[in-house]
């Protein structure tokens, strides 16, 4: 038995020390956002956030993971409460066939926890690991900008 710590909740999983922590999601936990696109670290379809880092799931054994923080996109919010990160994504229609967007929703969520600010520049080059098939980048890369202009005004407004 393994215990992981996902989305806030402790979970003892029986799977073997080097279970990527992607087939641990979707087989054990039943979370199915994080997909499976290369499995060999090329795609970021599979992007989770671990202690507050983008983490590719389908390279990450769970024997690294006891006493570490996961989060996944079910970790964001609901289809019927969305997160931030997640409404922006929808105000942009940053989607089309949508299997990238998980990945992308939370590479842009750990890179704006980390930098709430971020030049054109930082955004691209973090986002750059996670690939998009259908060809939505520019709509994705409105979509971190939008999380983070409203990030700021939120702090404006709190002020
Ligand atoms: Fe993990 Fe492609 S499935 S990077
Ligand atoms: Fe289809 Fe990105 S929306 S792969």
């Amino acid at each position: 038995m393994i215990k992981l710590t996902v989305n806030g909740h402790d979970h003892d999983v029986d799977a073997e020390p080097d279970t990527p922590l992607l087939y641990v999601l979707r087989d054990n936990l039943k979370l199915n956002g994080a997909k499976f696109g290369c499995g060999l670290g090329q795609c970021g379809a599979c992007t989770v956030i671990v202690d507050g880092a983008a983490a590719f799931s389908c390279l990450t054994p769970i024997a690294l993971l006891p006493g570490r923080q996961v989060t996944t996109i079910e970790g964001l919010g609901s289809v019927g409460t969305p997160g931030p990160m997640q409404q922006a994504f929808i105000a942009e229609q940053a989607a089309q066939c949508g299997y990238c967007i998980a990945g992308m929703v939370m590479r842009a969520q750990a890179l704006l926890a980390r930098t709430p600010n971020p030049t054109e520049q930082q955004i691209r080059d973090e986002m750059s690991p996670n690939l998009c098939r259908c060809g939505t980048h520019m709509r994705i890369l409105a979509a971190v900008r939008r999380a983070a202009a409203s990030r700021s005004t939120t702090r404006a407004d709190a002020r």
